[in-house]
């Protein structure tokens, strides 16, 4: 006779697709009902809606029960999760697949299969947030996302600390939709992707603050553009959302003479984009020392607001920031 497993729904991933089907259990008419059917890609509303429900578990046939534990077993969510990680263990991993993630991303070519990648990137990312927001440190978050990646080029470590700050960030600033903070981690990863049509070594010249040639300035203004183009032409407008490609597009626009894209106005600028030009400029300062070091971001935070350092930033929110900064930093 059929009988039903229950399984966890935190196990699974917006876009995977199961080679099962997952049931859930009508309480009122004890029966279970089929609720995602496999091969169709996992819905992100539908994992919202049960959660907002309260909705913890859900279901599948004992019969089926080989395919969720193979499925299980080559998930990296459940690879996460592993009871037998300690907690630096697993930012250790998430640290390890989130950079494979942007390397991946970097020789994908258009065309390519990209639902594996698109189910880590989902997975890593959840991870990410869930790893963020339940430290109530900034430092030991900072800390915890930072170190270790000495060895990773400045790209990796800019993109890995950028993703980790936008979300606390937007944590700090009271954020809690998992849209918007999965939108944040996604932007904050991605936002320079346009720089590796850069050579190495203007990029390190770019990462540490040295001067650049005229060709190079030029391509520095084109990357936020590059990269939002490289996302939209691997991945269409349905799995990186269209806020997420303005964020990239927009990361640098302020009143300067040196901003870009030169077409964009400030004034229209998200908020998740203002939030994410403060975690990259933070990163980059932080960078330019070569330390990493929590302390630095609080006298970089002082910094920028005492020079007006980087004038397109939206001073209010970096006010607000550095308050919450400052006081977990004397504690
Ligand atoms: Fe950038
Ligand atoms: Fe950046």
């Amino acid at each position: 006779m059929e009988s039903y497993i229950p399984i966890k729904i935190c196990d699974l991933s917006p876009f995977q697709t199961l080679d099962f089907d997952v049931y859930i259990l009508l309480l009122s008419q004890n029966k279970y009902l089929k609720y995602i059917h496999r091969n169709d890609p996992i819905d992100n509303t539908m994992l919202l809606k049960l959660q907002g429900r309260g909705l913890h578990v859900l279901f599948v046939s004992s019969k089926e029960l080989d395919a969720y534990k193979k499925f299980i077993a080559h998930s990296l969510s459940a690879k996460f999760k592993n009871p037998a990680y300690t907690s630096e263990q697993r930012i250790a991993m998430v640290k390890k697949e989130a950079i494979q993630l942007i390397e991946n991303l970097e020789t994908m070519s258009e065309g390519s299969d990209v639902s594996t990648w698109t189910q880590n990137c989902f997975e890593i990312i959840m991870e990410f947030i869930y790893q963020i927001s339940t430290v109530d440190s900034m430092e030991k978050m900072f800390n915890d996302f930072t170190k270790n990646t000495e060895e990773g080029s400045p790209f990796i470590k800019h993109s890995m600390q950028t993703c980790a700050l936008s979300v606390l960030l937007g944590t700090l600033l009271g954020i809690h939709e998992h849209k918007e903070l999965t939108e944040l981690a996604i932007a904050g990863l991605f936002h320079d992707l346009g720089l590796k049509n850069m050579t190495a070594a203007a990029q390190q010249k770019y990462f540490r603050g040295e001067s650049l040639t005229v060709s190079e300035k030029l391509q520095i203004q084109k990357h936020p553009a590059d990269g939002a183009e490289k996302i939209k032409s691997m991945f269409g407008n349905n799995i990186i959302s269209q806020d997420v490609l303005k964020i990239i597009n927009e990361h640098h626009v302020s009143t300067s003479v040196n901003a870009y894209p030169h077409n964009a106005s400030l004034a229209e600028l998200t908020y998740l984009t203002r939030i994410v030009a403060i975690a990259d400029c933070l990163s980059r300062l932080v960078m330019q020392d070569g330390v990493f070091a929590f302390p630095l971001i609080v006298s970089k935070l002082i910094l920028i607001q005492q020079r007006d350092l980087y004038h397109e930033l939206d001073m209010k929110i970096l006010n607000q920031i550095k308050t919450v900064a400052t006081q977990q930093w004397e504690g």
